[in-house]
C-alpha cells in the first residue's frame, strides 16, 4: 500500500502552522483530495479534551496517558484514502513528555502499539534557534498554559526531536527543515519532498 501520511513537528513558534495552512491552500488549488488533522484533538469530541489537556496541570505520566488515549481514538476515526497530513503526532509526546529513562520506555511501548499503516512517510521537523524564537514569541505571545510550562524546556524539548528523529518506525523518513528561514522557501522545500517521495504527483 503506498501509504500517505505526513506529520509536522517542532517548538512552539517554528512556523509549523504557517507551513500546514500554506500546504492545505495549495492542495486545494490543486485538486489534491487531503485530510488535516491536529493534536491532541483533531475530532469533535477530542477537540473538547484538548481544551481541557492543553489547560491542565496534571502530572507528566497522566500527560503521557491522556496523549495517547486522545491519539488512538483519532486513529480509529481515520480513513486511509486521502493523503493525511497531522499537526503533532506521537513525536510531540516523545520531546515533551520524555523526562527520564522510564519516560522514554513507556512512550516508545505506546508508540508501538500504533499499527504501521498509520506510521507517517514522512515527519517535517521544523527547527529553529533561540533567536528565532525569542523574536517570535514577542509577537506572538503565550497562548495557553503548555507554552507558559514548556518555553523554558527548549533545549531539551529539541534534543528529545533530534533523539526520535534517529529511531526508526517502519522506515519514516524524518526531515529537518531550518525554520528560521523565509516561509516560501520552507514551503517550496516541504513540496519537492511530497513530491520526491511520492505522496503527490
Ligand atoms: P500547538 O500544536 O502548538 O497548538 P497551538 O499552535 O494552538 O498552540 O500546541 C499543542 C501543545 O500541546 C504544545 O505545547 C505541545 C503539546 N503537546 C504535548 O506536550 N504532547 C503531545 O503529545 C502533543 C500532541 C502536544
Amino acid at each position: 500500500m503506498n501509504k500517505k501520511i505526513v506529520s509536522f513537528e517542532g517548538f512552539e513558534y517554528s512556523g509549523k502552522s504557517t507551513q500546514i495552512k500554506l500546504l492545505k491552500n495549495y492542495l486545494n488549488k490543486n485538486k489534491i483530495k487531503s485530510t488535516f488533522t491536529r493534536e491532541p484533538g483533531g475530532h469533535k469530541q477530542l477537540e473538547k479534551i484538548r481544551k481541557i489537556i492543553l489547560n491542565s496541570n496534571y502530572d507528566n505520566l497522566t500527560l503521557i496517558l491522556f496523549f495517547f488515549a486522545c491519539r488512538f481514538a483519532l486513529l480509529s476515526k481515520l480513513k486511509l484514502n486521502n493523503l493525511i497530513v497531522f499537526d503533532r503526532y506521537f513525536d510531540s509526546t516523545y520531546a515533551y513528555q520524555k523526562y527520564t529513562l522510564k519516560d522514554k520506555k513507556l512512550i516508545l511501548s505506546l508508540i508501538n502499539q500504533i499499527d504501521k499503516k498509520f506510521i507517517p512517510k514522512i515527519t517535517f521537523y521544523f527547527k529553529i534557534n533561540k533567536k528565532t524564537l525569542v523574536q517570535r514569541k514577542k509577537i506572538v505571545g503565550e497562548r495557553n498554559n503548555f507554552d507558559k510550562k514548556y518555553y523554558s524546556q527548549f533545549s531539551r524539548i529539541q534534543k528529545n526531536y533530534e533523539d526520535i528523529g534517529k529511531i526508526n518506525f517502519d522506515n519514516r523518513k524524518f526531515i529537518t527543515i531550518d525554520a528560521n528561514r523565509d516561509k516560501e522557501l520552507i514551503h517550496n522545500e516541504i513540496l519537492l519532498n511530497l513530491k520526491k517521495w511520492k505522496l503527490i504527483k
